[in-house]
């Protein structure tokens, strides 16, 4: 799950990163998906079996997009964001502000939570930033009730669509922004980012069974619903 090239996935780096994209993060994602992503957020989460009242994390938060899709369809579950960026959180509790999702700084490889906790975890986008990825998903295997789902949502295998998008980037990149190298990074760790198939797999030999994979907007994007 560490990626076939040498990318720097230093957890410093990565924080650092994410605090100095935060202001432009929204922007971007809507930028760079031509707006697309909201809905594959959205169709993944509807997609995801919760409990009415369940106790849901998502992980690698951000700026809480796949928060507060939870929150929306399931008003009466518990939901929770974590991220170790304290720029992207402040963003993600302003845009949360009439909702009650609580909003934690943590590291998703060292979770403060016992064993068997949620109903369901979260993580989009997030995996692949991680260097100590196989720790992560340890993690959240521990912290999943039997029975609950864990859904991963990141790009999928590449296709004509996606080269498209590998090349328009950094173009949009240096248009818009001051930190064009951070979005040569975000192509990198999409290139070295193990596939849907071979991330089934790992998470399966951590102990979780496959649910349900989802493929959006031609493959670009997939999901993969797996449960303890
Ligand atoms: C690409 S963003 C995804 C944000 C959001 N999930 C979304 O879909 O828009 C990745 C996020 O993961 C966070 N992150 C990366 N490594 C982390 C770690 N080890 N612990 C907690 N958060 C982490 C970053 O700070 C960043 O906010």
């Amino acid at each position: 799950m560490t990626g076939r090239k040498v990318i720097d996935k230093t957890p410093e780096t990565i924080h650092l990163m994410f605090n100095m994209l935060s202001e432009k993060y929204d922007f971007m994602n809507n930028v760079m998906s031509f707006g697309t992503h909201h809905y594959v957020k959205y169709m993944c989460i509807k997609s995801l079996d919760i409990k009415h009242d369940g106790y849901v994390i998502d992980l690698c938060t951000g700026t809480g997009d796949l928060a507060r899709i939870i929150k929306k369809l399931h008003p009466d579950a518990i939901v929770e964001g974590i991220d170790f960026s304290e720029n992207m959180l402040k963003i993600a509790k302003k845009k949360s502000l009439n909702t009650k999702i609580q909003y934690f700084q943590g590291d998703v490889t060292n979770l403060p939570y016992p064993d068997n906790t949620f109903d369901a975890v979260t993580i989009g986008f997030g995996l692949r930033n991680i260097q100590n990825a196989e720790k992560a998903v340890e993690e959240i295997y521990r912290i999943l009730k039997p029975g609950g789902s864990f859904l991963h949502l990141d790009f999928g295998n590449p296709n004509f669509l996606s080269k498209i998008y590998e090349k328009i980037t950094p173009f949009l990149a240096k248009i818009f922004t001051e930190n064009a190298d951070f979005y040569e990074y975000l192509i990198k760790s999409k290139q070295n980012f193990l596939p849907p198939e071979d991330l089934i797999k790992d998470f399966e030999s951590k102990g979780f069974k496959l649910k349900k994979r989802e493929d959006y907007l031609s493959g670009v994007i997939s999901s993969q619903t797996m449960t303890k």
